[in-house]
């Protein structure tokens, strides 16, 4: 179900829970060979310039599987999503697995190289860090708890995600937990 007038995209990170624009259908799907960590730097909606945020990237992780769900757009809706997803990400073919069936599709990764990329630390410390931080799509809290709550919609397993999701909770903050913002 896919042609020159509409192709898969895969999310994983805020695409899942904030899709902010048309698509003709969307199904929970998984990606091989990939893992979602929270190893990228957000200035431009979850943190600032002088405290970019954590958000979600993929990391190259051969016999692994990363679950998200995808969505079938139209080619214009790129022009879109590349300016939503600027800092650092790049689009990048893969092979989009859904329960029956298979398409070629695209994901945008924040790859290892990207000026914004923060890179692994222990989960304790990712967690303080997104405790902290906010940006102008809101705070990074909410990032973290809303892609918890739509992996847990689409019976998702991922314990990077659950796990800090737990630690931040366990975290005080002043900031409000859900917002408006990718
Ligand atoms: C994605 O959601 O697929 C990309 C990363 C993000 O925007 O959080």
């Amino acid at each position: 179900m896919t042609d020159e007038r509409s192709t898969w995209l895969f999310g994983y990170g805020s695409l899942i829970w904030r899709p902010d624009f048309p698509w003709l259908a969307s199904r929970p799907a998984r990606i091989r060979g990939w893992t979602r960590r929270f190893w990228q730097g957000s200035h431009d909606h979850r943190g600032v310039s002088d405290d970019p945020g954590r958000v979600a990237t993929l990391i190259e992780s051969p016999g692994e599987y990363c679950q998200g769900r995808a969505f079938l757009i139209e080619p214009a809706i790129f022009e879109h999503l590349d300016v939503r997803e600027k800092n650092g990400y790049q689009r990048h073919p893969v092979e989009i697995l859904f329960d029956q069936g298979s398409a070629t599709g695209v994901v945008y990764v924040a790859p290892p190289d990207n000026f914004a990329f923060l890179g692994q630390a222990p989960l304790p410390e990712i967690a303080t860090h997104i405790n902290r931080c906010c940006g102008p799509s809101g705070t990074n809290r909410e990032y973290l708890f809303r892609l918890a709550r739509a992996l847990r919609e689409i019976d998702a397993i991922d314990p990077h995600v659950f796990q800090l999701e737990r630690l931040v909770r366990g975290l005080s903050s002043t900031q409000p937990d859900f917002g408006t913002g990718n």
